[in-house]
């Protein structure tokens, strides 16, 4: 049986940057996005290693029944970077629930179908594998007229440190990940106008990326990429998340405008 890492949201971001290192690593992959053409484009890039492509809405859940069927066409998946995801910044109560919809169907919804699925398909191989939940640093600090997008990160926290533990004895490794700001398609998908000096402290998800595989291979099971980061983590933990919430907001206001 052929062995697949799984990237959802690959077509951009943190998700190209991931494939790209999981290449060097000589990772074969199975990458997923509604931009086929990006992931068309991706794949021409690796030539060392089996790089099938899957287009698909994740929101749809016959899409994700589908990817899982194309999966096991082809072979098994022992690594799964459960990344995709979107935000929407503005005022709760203004702009289009829409938009907020799609943030929960995203980054709840499909995200939770996804992880239930593959789980099952690993349990089933038995193979020792890695599950990897992408987060945010919203999973620790509340951001303002970010509420919908921190909410669901401190889901996917919750929901992911419940099922490490619930797994534990299987040969199914489970690692979380708590990126900062970083250079990608996320910052305009969701809304926001960040200034010139609060653009130059996000990071690069390349860097990131590399941080956080360094990461798993060590074995670490809580990755929080980048020194400020980590500091930013530990400070917010002695303080209670009104006040937090406050501060965030009166820092941030100077930095962060919603697009729309
Ligand atoms: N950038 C940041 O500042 C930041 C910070 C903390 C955490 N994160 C998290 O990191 C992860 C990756 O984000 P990124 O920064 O790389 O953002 P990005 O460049 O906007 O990439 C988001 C990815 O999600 C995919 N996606 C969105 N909706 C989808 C849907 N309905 N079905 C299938 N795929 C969908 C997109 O693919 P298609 O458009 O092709 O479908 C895209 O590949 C997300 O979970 C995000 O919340 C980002």
């Amino acid at each position: 049986m052929k062995e697949y890492y799984l990237i959802t949201g690959a077509s951009s971001g943190l998700g190209t940057a991931l494939a790209i290192e999981l290449a060097k690593k000589n990772k074969n992959l199975i990458l997923t996005g509604r931009n086929f053409q990006r992931l068309q484009l991706l794949k021409e890039q690796i030539r060392n290693v089996d790089v099938e492509l899957f287009q698909a809405d994740l929101r749809d859940e016959t899409q994700c029944l589908n990817l899982i069927s194309f999966i096991e066409s082809k072979g098994i998946i022992v690594g799964f970077f459960n990344n995709a995801g979107l935000g929407y910044y503005k005022t709760f109560g203004e702009g289009d629930w829409g938009n907020l919809r799609e943030v929960i169907d995203v980054n709840i919804s499909s995200f939770t179908h996804m992880m239930f699925l593959v789980i099952q398909h690993m349990k089933k191989h038995r193979r020792p594998s890695r599950l990897v939940s992408i987060a945010s640093m919203t999973s620790f600090l509340p951001l303002p007229h970010f509420a919908v997008y921190s909410a669901s990160k401190l889901y996917v926290k919750r929901l992911h440190n419940i099922v490490e533990v619930e797994l534990r004895g299987t040969p199914i490794r489970l690692h979380s990940v708590y990126p900062g700001g970083m250079h990608t398609g996320f910052m305009k998908a969701s809304n926001q106008t960040l200034s010139e000096k609060a653009s130059k402290t996000l990071m690069a998800p390349e860097v990131v990326a590399r941080d956080m595989i360094l990461s798993i291979e060590r074995g670490k099971k809580v990755i929080v990429p980048g020194f400020e980061n980590k500091l930013l983590k530990l400070i917010s933990s002695f303080f209670t998340e009104s006040f937090l919430t406050k501060v965030i907001g009166k820092v941030t206001s100077n930095f962060i405008r919603s697009s729309t």
